[in-house]
């Protein structure tokens, strides 16, 4: 992450992402599955006023605290369960590329819900249900890109994939299973964005070309009612 060899943040989903915060200038935020808290610090250095990172990856969570200033704090936990955060705390809260991590998104919604104060505000950015589907690309004889596969759509259950030499697991869910469970969970979503590139950012980010063609992210901005 701090090499910069993963530019789909950089790149495309940092903007978007800061733009559904809004201003975030003397807010205090909760960023649910914050990693090494490079997100917490942006919104720092926008002048939040108190960020508190949570993430169940102790070394991530280590990570964070190297560059821990006074605004922004970390702890290790599981955001499925934060029954150590009180109702109505928060007035913003980040979830950037974590539920599709999570076994139970819903439960991990409910609790930011719940720490959220009337009128708060949460975004959710998640791989494209379209995309975790499958995601491969059909190519033709030539290994040309044609389209991505969209197939066992319904077939909501763990995919396994490889980035960077690494394995990763997520969980697919599809687009009816996230908005419902927000829904369900007592938010309004107010806008969903889908990410694409600029000609300015391919220039910076050659890699991202295929974010033109296909939604690789969304980003759902919710909203806990004012009563
Ligand atoms: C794809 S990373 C995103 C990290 C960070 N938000 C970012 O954009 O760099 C997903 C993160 O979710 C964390 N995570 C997975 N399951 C979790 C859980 N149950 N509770 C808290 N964090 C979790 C992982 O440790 C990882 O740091």
């Amino acid at each position: 992450m701090r090499s910069g060899l993963n530019s789909v943040r950089k790149g495309l989903l940092d903007e978007p992402m800061l733009e559904a915060c809004g201003d975030v200038s003397g807010l205090h935020i909760l960023d649910s599955g914050c990693g090494e808290g490079r997100f917490c610090r942006l919104l720092v250095a926008r002048d939040a006023e108190k960020v508190l990172g949570v993430d169940l990856c102790e070394p991530m969570i280590l990570a964070a605290r190297e560059l821990q200033g006074e605004s922004d704090s970390y702890e290790v936990a599981d955001v499925q369960r934060l029954d150590h955060l009180k109702n109505g705390t928060f007035d913003l809260a980040v979830s950037y590329l974590n539920q599709c991590d999570l076994p139970d998104f819903s439960a991990n919604t409910r609790e930011v819900f719940r720490t959220l104060k009337h009128g708060g505000r949460f975004i959710v950015a998640n791989l494209h249900p379209m995309r975790s589907a499958d995601g491969r690309w059909q190519r033709n004889a030539k290994g040309e890109k044609e389209h991505v596969i969209v197939d066992e759509y319904f077939n909501e259950t763990e995919r396994h994939w490889k980035m960077m030499d690494v394995d990763f697991t997520n969980f697919h869910r599809s687009l009816a299973t996230y908005t419902n469970g927000f829904i369900s969970a007592g938010f309004r979503i107010t806008a969903i964005r889908e990410p694409t590139v600029t000609e300015d950012q391919l220039s910076n980010y050659a890699d991202l070309e295929d974010e033109l063609r296909v939604p690789n992210f969304i980003i759902f901005e919710l909203m806990k009612p004012t009563v």
